[in-house]
């Protein structure tokens, strides 16, 4: 069955480019982003692994740990990352899962035999410091994922972790958000100082309460 929100990350120890990894303990307490790619040496593959590098900094201001993961074996990801780095002009910061025998590929239901038999679709997954699951997004191999979009989900996430908020649609960091229904409008004007606006009950924003 397939991995839900909330679910707890399923556990694994794989060989990396950077080492062996026991997941959960190199998470640590860390948020933890774990994402595939469907095949080394391919063009799509070769910019979202360099977008991803070229990010380093701003998966750091949010805590979290990056790491991604295909089929293919260890060798292959090595010769594979020169590419990569001479492209995109960047280290390769984070490790790289070799998944051969498709381990951390089927414990995370990454193949999806109607798309392919044999390579990993592109999934996402963001795991919080509690190793649950929070947020999955699964794109076709011929579709770059926008790493600018994960960045602000990550956003969204610990933001709504720690507030009784959501985000409305194309929210952004630093833009208003939203009182979660459970709060009534009288609470909700002593829990957010800086003012609660409300457009109908159910939809009252106030400004981000972290910024
Ligand atoms: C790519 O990464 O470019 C790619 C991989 C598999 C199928 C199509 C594109």
């Amino acid at each position: 069955m397939s991995l839900r929100l909330g679910d707890i990350a399923p556990d694994f120890t794989a060989e990396t480019t950077q080492g062996t990894i026991h997941f959960h303990e190199w998470l640590g307490n860390s948020w933890g982003l774990l994402f595939s790619h469907p095949a080394d040496f391919t063009p799509v593959c070769t910019t979202e692994l360099g977008k991803t590098a070229l990010l380093k900094g701003e998966f750091e201001k949010r805590g979290v740990k990056v790491i991604a993961v295909s089929v293919d074996d260890l060798d292959s990801h090595n010769r594979w990352v020169p590419d990569i780095q001479e492209v995109n002009g960047v280290e390769v910061n984070f490790p790289i899962i070799a998944d051969g025998d498709r381990n951390v590929a089927t414990l995370y239901d990454m193949i999806h035999p109607n798309a392919s038999e044999k390579a990993t679709v592109r999934s996402v997954f963001v795991i919080g410091p509690d190793k649950k699951i929070k947020l999955t997004l699964t794109y076709p191999a011929s579709t770059g994922r926008n790493f600018q979009e994960i960045l602000r989900v990550i956003d969204s996430l610990q933001l709504t972790a720690n507030y009784q908020v959501a985000t409305p649609a194309d929210w952004k960091d630093g833009d208003d958000t939203i009182v979660v229904p459970a709060v009534s409008t009288e609470d909700a004007i002593n829990k957010f100082p800086k003012g609660v606006n409300v457009v109908k009950p159910y939809l009252r924003y106030t400004p981000q309460p972290n910024k």
